[in-house]
């Protein structure tokens, strides 16, 4: 959550910062600024809402070569333009930047900062407000920035600015991402290489409680504690139209889209020279050590994690626990005696995740991260990753990646059950193809989708989507997409469990999404339609070619049984997109939301 950015170099600053935030407002988007140096000083620019409105306010006459800037989502104080940041100390020398979350300002702003008024609500003010201090008291800017460090509990990325010295940019990081990109006669900082790619591709990673010295030749990294460090510059595999548009109205349908094509990358990248599916070796042993597999993952990723329960236990035959991440930690269960983690993130930043995968390093288990993006925290710490191969996902709804992620699951329980002489009854790589063609059968049938968008979520306040065994996990994510971008309230319910409660509050005309892709509960499914629809409800049902009837309103191609997650969800990913839009809703931006969850 938020994002940052930073630039010293000869160009001006002020574009390039406001280009790079505006590839960061996926981070956060509820407040954004920007503060750059000149000879003349620090000036800042910052509105509440979004990168076009602080664009509106920038003065285009300012002219300064090095800068810092900020997209927010709001933690300590509401979304304004006073807690926006670059936040300023009281006498205007330091400025700075923050994503992250200090968890004893107010021990600290208690302890020391007794009598400075402060500006903003928020905890990072106490940063920029200390370094300030301690540098009124003799210390120089970088020793004030490292004591400050020391005393700060919490999550941190940090760029700061010292107006007494326009020729640097103090760099820290804490848990939070943060990268340090090089140029012949410039250097940035980021939180996402996609920000200055505009720029470079060379980038260099930057690890916990380190912090860098930035200036327009040169990067020290270094400890806390002073002592420097060096580390090789890696070049990011992102294609500048990858993080575009094109022609797309949003971010969120090109994403759909993408979806045939990234599982045929899918299969590419994990096939070898004899078109076996395969995985390190390293892993595979893994999966074979683990008694037990323990799943960790939030929101979305938790629902592809929900299916890849099915695999790994009907496929590998290892008993898989699936968990949510920010739950974890209160309700650990009784781990096994060899237990195997798998952290599932598209992002792999999601900070709930990471602090189980802390602990449960603490505790000497091993863990194996699925992510879309290499080079994450959780990909670093843990012990093994396997790459979802999906591009960079934008849009704050995640749909490419949940496709990515069930199909690399699939993968991981083949290659597990292969090695364990387990006999498989088909093809894992001929499924995987006739998936991703009945995908491009499903992204071209969007007015079907727009139509069912319309005459089922148009008006309604609240909508059901229901589903028995693997369709019911397809349901909770509908209806989280659903929910989060069109603000609709909806629920994804088990389809035995309605009579246990859920149907209360079915009304006239209530929308019930059900799913029957699954031959074994076909029959139950239509049933509970049926039980609803005597109740007044408007069914809507998505079935699979083989299992339908008259009365379904749209029939998914017929592909393996175990594998409908990664088509049946399309459908609703669309009709989620569509009914959106018809409620005027921002599809790539939904209120109150973030793409990456980096805070507890
Ligand atoms: O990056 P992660 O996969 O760890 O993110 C987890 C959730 O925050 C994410 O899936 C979220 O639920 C999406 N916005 C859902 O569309």
């Amino acid at each position: 959550m938020c994002g940052i950015v930073g630039y010293i170099g000869n160009l001006d600053s002020k574009e390039i910062l406001l280009k790079g935030l505006e590839k960061l407002e996926y981070r956060g988007y509820d407040s954004a600024g920007i503060a750059v140096m000149n000879d003349n000083g620090v000036q800042v620019f910052k509105e509440k809402g979004r990168i076009a409105d602080l664009r509106s306010i920038v003065d285009e006459d300012v002219m300064a070569n090095t800068g810092i800037g900020h997209t927010r989502w709001a933690t300590h104080g509401v979304p304004s333009t006073v807690n926006a940041h670059p936040h300023q100390s009281n006498s205007g020398r330091f400025t700075l930047v923050h994503n992250g979350v200090i968890e004893n300002y107010d021990i600290l702003k208690r302890e020391y900062l007794q009598g400075v008024a402060l500006q903003s609500d928020t905890d990072t003010e106490i940063i920029v407000q200390l370094i300030d201090l301690f540098v009124s008291e003799g210390l120089s800017t970088e020793e004030a920035f490292r004591k400050t460090l020391t005393l700060l509990k919490g999550s941190y990325a940090i760029a700061l600015l010292d107006a007494e010295n326009n020729e640097t940019i103090f760099v820290a990081k804490n848990k939070s991402p943060l990268l340090v990109g090089l140029g012949e006669t410039f250097n940035v900082v980021a939180s996402d290489a996609m920000a200055m790619l505009q720029v470079t591709d060379q980038y260099v990673e930057l690890m916990d409680k380190e912090i860098v010295i930035v200036t327009k030749d040169a990067v020290q990294i270094q400890t806390l504690n002073g002592e420097a460090i060096s580390r090789d510059p890696y070049t990011a595999e992102l294609d500048a139209s990858d993080i575009e548009k094109g022609t797309y109205p949003h971010y969120m349908l090109k994403e759909i889209d993408e979806q045939p094509l990234v599982m045929r990358k899918i299969i590419q990248k994990y096939q070898n020279d004899q078109d076996e599916l395969t995985i390190d070796q390293e892993i595979v042993d893994a999966m074979n050590d683990a008694d037990r597999i323990y799943i960790i993952a939030a929101g979305t990723s938790y629902h592809a994690g929900l299916v890849g329960k099915q695999f790994i236990e009907k496929i590998a035959k290892i008993p898989v626990e699936v968990h949510i991440s920010s739950e974890f930690g209160y309700n650990m269960p009784l781990l096994s005696e060899k237990p195997l983690f798998i952290f599932i993130s598209q992002s792999g930043e999601t900070a709930d995740s990471r602090a189980v995968l802390v602990n449960i390093k603490e505790m000497g288990h091993k863990a194996l991260t699925i992510t879309n993006v290499p080079g994450s925290t959780l990909s670093r710490e843990a012990d093994y990753t396997l790459l979802l191969h999906a591009g960079p996902e934008i849009a704050v709804a995640s749909t490419k990646a949940y496709t990515a992620q069930i199909a690399v699951l699939s993968i991981l329980a083949e290659v597990t059950a292969k090695s364990r002489g387990l006999e498989l009854d088909f093809n894992l790589v001929q499924e995987l193809g006739i998936v991703a063609n009945a995908m491009e059968v499903l992204c071209d049938a969007k007015e079907e989708f727009e139509d069912i968008a319309r005459k089922f979520l148009s008006t309604t306040r609240n909508a059901f989507f229901i589903g028995r065994g693997i369709d019911f996990y397809v349901g909770l994510e509908g209806a989280l997409k659903l929910k989060e971008i069109s603000y609709i309230q909806a629920e994804g319910f088990a389809g035995g469990e309605l009579k246990h409660g859920t149907i209360a509050l079915i009304e006239n005309g209530t929308p019930i999404i059900a799913l029957a892709t699954q031959e074994s509960v076909n029959l139950s499914i239509r049933g509970n339609v049926k039980e609803v629809v005597a109740r007044g409800a408007n069914p809507c049902i998505i079935s699979m070619k083989g299992l339908e009837t008259e009365e379904d309103s749209f029939i998914i191609p017929e592909v393996n049984e175990l594998l409908t997650p990664l088509i049946s969800v399309i459908p609703l990913q669309l009709i989620s997109y569509f009914a959106a839009l018809h409620r005027e809703c921002d599809v790539d931006k939904p209120r109150n939301l973030a793409k990456s969850v980096t805070v507890e």
